[in-house]
């Protein structure tokens, strides 16, 4: 593994992997979200030898998933903000990338696939960055974009659950997270130029006390301030944290959109 490093930690992303707590809280949401991510990566055609791309990687899961898949002849950059985990992998095919994708440019016609997960929401600037994943394709390459968006909340929650909830997507809503723009995800790849796009959409239903709900308690705490601005009491969050330690109570989760397109070949 090699480490370039390139510009500083900007001065509002909620959810910093500097946090005490942000590599059990992405160790959560890896063991949450990689079935279903490895299951989508399977159907698209990795081949040894790939040159893959995977922005915002945070802990590092499907990048090292990926460098199996594309072998010794294969190349995997995994590229983030904030890359302390990424730098503990020790993967030979593996090259980490400290970058800023607000103001840094991606490498144009480079990769076979790129993958982002739980990466663009968060970012004001995301339909840039969407452009720059884009240009990044090789011709043929193919992109798979994750998000979440919120709508199962209203629709299978009327109380304490789904109030704290929307509560907290605002307030982060506020430092530029989009909790609706995901499932805009296929059109936007349809919009610029991809071919052959697919998505698909699932929303988890946890119980009280399995990962999904550590991840989600985990991810409030980390906003707890941003969460009381937003006119919630410490006691309602207090609550809130109980209910979900709650076993044989069970939650939706947001919903988490994919979308894969692929570069036309020219
Ligand atoms: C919610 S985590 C998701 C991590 C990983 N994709 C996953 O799903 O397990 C979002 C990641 O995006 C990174 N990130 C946030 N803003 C970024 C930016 N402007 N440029 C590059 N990475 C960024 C964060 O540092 C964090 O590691």
């Amino acid at each position: 593994m090699s480490v370039t490093t390139a510009l500083p930690t900007p001065d509002r992303y909620v959810f910093d992997n500097a946090w005490e707590h942000a590599r059990h809280r992405l160790a959560l949401l890896e063991q949450c979200a990689d079935t279903s991510t490895i299951r989508r990566l399977r159907s698209m055609g990795i081949q040894p030898g790939w040159r893959c791309l995977e922005a915002g990687a945070g802990a590092g899961s499907i990048a090292r998933w990926l460098c199996a898949k594309v072998g010794p002849t294969g190349r995997v950059i995994a590229a983030d903000l904030d890359t302390r985990f990424l730098e503990q992998l020790d993967e030979p095919n593996l090259d980490v990338y400290r970058i800023d994708l607000r103001t840094e440019e991606l490498p144009r016609a480079s990769f076979d696939l790129i993958h982002a997960r739980a990466l663009l929401l968060h970012i004001p600037q995301r339909e840039e960055i969407l452009d720059g994943l884009v240009a990044a394709l090789r011709p043929g390459g193919v992109l798979l974009v994750e998000d979440a968006d919120h709508f199962p909340l209203a629709a299978l929650d009327d109380g304490l659950y789904a109030q704290v909830f929307e509560a907290f997507l605002d307030s982060a809503g506020r430092a530029g997270m989009a909790k609706d723009w995901a499932r805009r995800l296929p059109t936007e790849l349809h919009r610029r130029g991809l071919q052959d796009v697919w998505a698909d959409c699932e929303t988890p239903l946890f119980e009280g006390g399995a990962p999904y709900s550590e991840f989600w308690r985990l991810t409030l705490f980390q906003a707890r301030d941003l969460v009381i601005a937003e006119g919630i009491s410490p006691q309602q969050i207090d609550q809130w944290d109980s209910l979900l330690s709650e076993p044989g109570r069970w939650f939706p989760s947001l919903a988490v959109v994919a979308a894969c397109g692929r570069r036309a070949m020219q």
